[in-house]
């Protein structure tokens, strides 16, 4: 039996007090990074022997047949790129003239690893790139560039987002990892730029920083979806007969016909009178990294516990607001082969509007899964590392498409890395050869061949 994670009667304090997660602040972090969109080509034809980059030993090239030492130093210059979003799936408005939860804003996280005997995380002597070969660009597929400046204050440039970074470029280089936040990326495909396609394949790319030779090629996907389905019980007399012509006036009309008379200090005229409303002014969202009004409650609270009871406490009632019942963003391997829903891992509606600090305390894997093995080292998932510094995410994918997913495109770098869908389990996709030694959570090499009744080349869809 699956055990709830946290709620009402067992809600841990919170760990830790980290307000500065990834999608932090980004008004301060706008300021300070924008940066154009250089568009790094990711077309180029693959690269068969990558230029010896200073880094790496030098040989000579007057020599026509290589050296076993050659050859090995060839093989150690291989390098594995892994590459993920961290949430599973990123929402935001389809529409911004009313009313914004969420703005376009996906983040893609990358670890490389120089294979060898031990292999090495590195981040200092490479650079990596991420670029959308079917998606490369968002104006006239969201209208969020006509309302950025009410919402969030800042005029952007067309296709950046709130952090300046565009639908490619470079993605910053921390202590283990590279990263890409705020992707401004919309669910549609410049190939079908009106058909949802909530799975969108980014393209990242790992070159040597000297001399720009391109070391490692992943497609990973970028989940984004406009899905929510607020219409089913707010269009045009719905909840209260309300009948303003769209959905999300009728919840503006809504709101302000419950609580106008509370609208704090500063923040009184009625939503309908200054829309676009983004609902974070006033109701915290560390989504968002935005306080809210001290004294009023964050909007998960606000969402969860006005809808409990209105919305069922099941994965379909979840998706009512979360895509959704054509996205379906839960899609892993839980999901698929073990038949569990929303509610296993995050409790109802009740018990999600009781978290303390939505979106910093979430369930954890190891509250389950409670073998040390596989212990968390941070309180999130997404920021938890485990053999030898690899990201939990790097092998196993972000939450909700925990491998192997259901979707195609998820499965698309796992085969493109070790020949099949699921956890990285090959030793050699990181280690020169396999080791002796114990790999992740103590697992004996050479690894099982787990998950070998499933399908592991499904039909690839774009
Ligand atoms: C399953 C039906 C259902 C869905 C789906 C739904 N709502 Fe509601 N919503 C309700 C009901 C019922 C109320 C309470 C109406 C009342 O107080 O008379 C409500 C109230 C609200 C209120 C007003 C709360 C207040 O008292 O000020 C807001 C704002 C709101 N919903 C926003 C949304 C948004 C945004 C979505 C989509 C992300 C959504 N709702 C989806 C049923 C729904
Ligand atoms: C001007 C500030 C302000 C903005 C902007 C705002 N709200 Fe509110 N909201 C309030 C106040 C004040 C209340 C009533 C006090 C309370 O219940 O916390 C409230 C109540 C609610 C409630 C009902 C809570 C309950 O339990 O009765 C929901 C749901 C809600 N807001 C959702 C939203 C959504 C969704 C948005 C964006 C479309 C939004 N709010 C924008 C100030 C705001
Ligand atoms: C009526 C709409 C609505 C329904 C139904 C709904 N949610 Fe949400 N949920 C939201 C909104 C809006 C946010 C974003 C809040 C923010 O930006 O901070 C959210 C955020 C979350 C978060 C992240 C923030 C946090 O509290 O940690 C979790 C987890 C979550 N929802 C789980 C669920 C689950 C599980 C269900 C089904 C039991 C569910 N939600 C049903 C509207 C809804
Ligand atoms: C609410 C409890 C719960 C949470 C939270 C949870 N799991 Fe699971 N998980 C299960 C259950 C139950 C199974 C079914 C198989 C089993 O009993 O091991 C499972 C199965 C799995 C499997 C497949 C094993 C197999 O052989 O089919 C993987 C992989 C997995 N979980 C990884 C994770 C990761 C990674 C996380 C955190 C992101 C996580 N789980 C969070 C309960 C949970
Ligand atoms: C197998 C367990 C599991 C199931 C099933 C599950 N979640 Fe989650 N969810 C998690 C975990 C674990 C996290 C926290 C990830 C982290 O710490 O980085 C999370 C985080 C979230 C968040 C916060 C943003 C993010 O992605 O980190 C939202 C929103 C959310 N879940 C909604 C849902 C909804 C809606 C469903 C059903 C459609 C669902 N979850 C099903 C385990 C689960
Ligand atoms: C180097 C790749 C790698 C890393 C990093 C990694 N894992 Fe795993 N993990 C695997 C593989 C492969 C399996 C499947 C084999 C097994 O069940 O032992 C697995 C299995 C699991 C399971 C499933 C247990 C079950 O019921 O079968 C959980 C839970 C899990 N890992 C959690 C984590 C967490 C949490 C982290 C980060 C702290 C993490 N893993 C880091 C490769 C990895
Ligand atoms: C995704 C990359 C990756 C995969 C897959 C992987 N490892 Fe590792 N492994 C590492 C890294 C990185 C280190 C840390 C090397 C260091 O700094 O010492 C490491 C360290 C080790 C070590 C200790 C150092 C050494 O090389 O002896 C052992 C033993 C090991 N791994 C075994 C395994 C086994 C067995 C497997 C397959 C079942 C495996 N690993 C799969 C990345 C990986």
């Amino acid at each position: 039996m699956v055990r709830r994670i946290w709620g009402a009667s067992n809600a841990r304090a919170p760990t830790f007090m980290r307000v500065a997660l990834c999608t932090a602040f980004f008004l301060t972090l706008l300021l300070l990074s924008m940066h154009g969109s250089a568009l790094v080509a990711a077309d180029a034809p693959p690269l068969p022997t990558p230029a010896a980059p200073t880094h790496t030993q030098p040989q000579s090239a007057l020599q026509d047949v290589p050296t076993l030492a050659q050859t090995q130093a060839a093989a150690a210059d291989r390098f594995t790129l892994l590459a993920w979003n961290d949430l599973g799936m990123h929402c935001y408005n389809r529409d911004f003239q009313d009313l914004a939860v969420l703005p376009p804003y996906n983040n893609l996280y990358a670890q490389v690893v120089r294979v060898g005997n031990p292999p090495q995380i590195v981040t200092t002597t490479v650079t990596v790139d991420y670029a959308f070969a079917d998606n490369t660009y968002s104006v006239g597929k969201s209208n969020f560039w006509d309302f950025e400046k009410a919402l969030f204050g800042v005029e952007l440039a067309p296709n950046i987002g709130l952090t300046g970074n565009g639908l490619d470029g470079p993605m910053a280089a921390k202590p283990n990892h590279f990263v890409a936040e705020g992707i401004p990326l919309t669910e549609y495909s410049d190939s079908a730029p009106t058909t949802r396609h909530p799975y969108q394949l980014a393209t990242v790319v790992a070159r040597a920083s000297a001399g720009g030779a391109k070391l490692a090629q992943l497609t990973a996907v970028a989940p984004v979806s406009t899905e929510m389905r607020c219409d089913k019980c707010h269009s045009d007399g719905g909840e209260e007969g309300i009948s303003t012509g769209r959905v999300e006036t009728n919840i503006l009309t809504l709101h302000d016909n419950e609580n106008s008379g509370e609208y704090p200090p500063g923040h009184e005229t009625p939503l309908m009178d200054r829309r676009p409303v983004l609902c974070a002014e006033c109701h915290a969202s560390n989504a968002l990294g935005a306080p809210g009004v001290a004294g009023l409650e964050s909007l998960s609270r606000v969402m969860h516990s006005k809808h409990a009871g209105e919305s069922p406490d099941t994965t379909l009632g979840c998706y009512n607001c979360h895509p959704g019942p054509d996205t379906k963003c839960l899609r892993d391997v839980m999901s698929q082969q073990h038949s569990m829903g929303c509610v296993d891992c995050h409790g109802g509606m009740e018990q999600v509007s009781q978290n303390p600090t939505p979106w910093l305390k979430e369930p954890r894997c190891d509250t389950c899964h409670n073998d040390p093995q596989y212990a968390q080292n941070q309180p999130l998932y997404r920021n938890s590392t485990g053999h030898g510094g690899i990201y939990c995410a790097a092998c196993h994918d972000s939450p909700h498409a925990i491998a192997p997913s259901r979707e195609a495109n998820d499965a698309l770098k796992f085969i493109a890395l070790q020949g099949r869908n699921g956890p990285l389990v090959t030793c050699t996709v990181c280690h020169l050869t396999v080791p002796d030694g114990p790999g992740p959570h103590g697992m004996a090499a050479p690894p099982p061949i787990i998950y070998s009744n499933w399908s592991y080349l499904p039909t690839v869809k774009q």
